[in-house]
């Protein structure tokens, strides 16, 4: 089994240790904070400890699983490594550096990949001599709960290096879908909407924050409401990779960010973490209750539900992933409750470019315009599957 190094011990880089040496390989974990190699270590510790006191793990496999976890000081450790992943700040500089570092450090064989959420594979792999072993390995928060896993050759790599890695990533059991190296890849990009629009919908004074999470979740079926997942994720971390995408879209107004996140960002109210966000987690605090209010709920939940459709038509017309891949990456990166694809055919693809073409017609922003292939498929009757 190749001999997996891991650079960067935040959330992301611990939680794909844990992944990998549960698999069964070696893993040489390295941070340039020491404190923060530290706490990594400790937070294995605690994991595996929970994991056997529920059950999940015998205690011998969580010994053997620290076992093989090295907590490193040194980047020269992992010259006998197969496989490094980076997962270090989002930083271009700071990751550049790291991978001309790795590259002289490990062997020709040894695949480099990134763990970047927005920044472009294709400039990380430029830091390389060799740029055609470099690729993105995308995955999702928490590592070890999460199965999707996006796949994102830059332009340079070379298909083997994509091939071994998938098979690799899916002999951990994480299911694997291939994206163009695009900004946000599939979920980050074709999420936008979710919160783009709920905001959008609050900023209209068309519903409160309130009601339009009880309509995604109790007449949508998704698991949390946007406000409800914004200060989950964070209001910083969500506004930021918003506008990231946005700038990296050459400011195309799908992607638009919204000032009262930015607001709320700004004024430290960032969610769960900070006890206010959308919603207010002190103790006893009272938080406004939905209107169930079923034809207001309904027009939400389908002004949100066309904008995602029609995110994830425009990415097959694209070719940023395969419909199969596209629908997967939805419900196994951010459980949504069905395949947006498949939604549209449930809905009738006419039905859904005269949603949108209503939109587009009433604010005449580019924003609500209809994906090409929306309207080429309703103009010859097909369907997604
Ligand atoms: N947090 C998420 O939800 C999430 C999900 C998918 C991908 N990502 C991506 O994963 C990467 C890491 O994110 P995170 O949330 O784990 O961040 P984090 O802040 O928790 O951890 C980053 C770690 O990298 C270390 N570090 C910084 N510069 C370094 C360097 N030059 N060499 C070695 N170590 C260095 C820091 O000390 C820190 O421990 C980012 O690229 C992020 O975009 C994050």
């Amino acid at each position: 089994m190749v001999k997996i190094g891991i650079v960067g011990s935040g959330s992301m880089g611990s939680g794909i240790a844990q992944v990998a040496a549960t698999a069964g390989h070696e893993v040489l974990i390295y941070d340039n904070h020491p404190a923060a190699l530290e706490s990594s270590h400790g937070q294995l510790l605690n994991t595996l400890n929970k994991l056997t006191a529920k059950g999940k793990l015998d205690d011998r496999d969580a010994k053997a699983i620290f076992g093989r976890t090295y907590f490193v000081n040194e980047l020269s450790a992992f010259s006998e490594c197969g496989l490094v992943i980076e997962a270090i700040i989002e930083n271009l500089g700071a990751k550049k550096e790291v991978f001309a570092k790795l590259e002289e450090i490990t062997t020709q064989s040894c695949i480099l990949a990134t763990n970047t959420s927005s920044l472009s594979v294709a400039a990380i792999a430029a830091a390389c001599k060799q740029p055609e072993r470099v690729l993105g390995i995308h995955f999702f928060n928490p590592a070890p709960l999460m199965q999707l896993v996006e796949i994102a050759p830059a332009i340079q790599t070379r298909p083997e290096v994509v091939n071994l890695t998938r098979n690799l990533v899916e002999s951990w059991g994480k299911l694997a879908v291939l994206t163009k190296d695009t900004p946000g890849f599939i979920v980050n990009r074709i999420a936008r909407p979710f919160y783009g629009e709920a905001l959008r919908l609050l900023e209209e004074g068309i519903a409160d924050i309130a009601t339009i999470d009880w309509a995604m979740t109790e007449l949508g079926g998704f698991r949390m409401g946007p406000f409800t997942l914004m200060d989950f994720i964070g209001n910083d971390v969500n506004y930021t990779v918003t506008e990231t995408v946005f700038q990296a879209f050459y400011y195309d107004p799908r992607y638009k960010p919204s000032f009262t996140q930015k607001k709320l960002s700004e004024a430290g109210w960032l969610g769960r973490k900070t006890g206010r966000g959308f919603y207010n987690y002190a103790e006893g605090a009272a938080n406004p209750a939905p209107q169930k209010d079923e034809e207001l709920g309904k027009l939400i939940l389908y002004r949100i539900l066309i904008m995602l459709i029609n995110e994830a038509a425009d990415a097959l017309y694209l070719h940023i992933a395969n419909r199969n891949d596209i629908d997967l990456a939805m419900t196994k990166g951010v459980n949504y409750p069905k395949g947006l694809l498949r939604w549209a055919d449930e809905l009738g693809i006419e039905n859904c470019v005269g949603m949108m073409d209503a939109l587009h017609r009433e604010y005449l922003e580019d924003r609500y315009r209809c994906s090409p292939l929306l309207r080429r498929m309703a103009w010859g009757k097909k369907k997604f599957y």
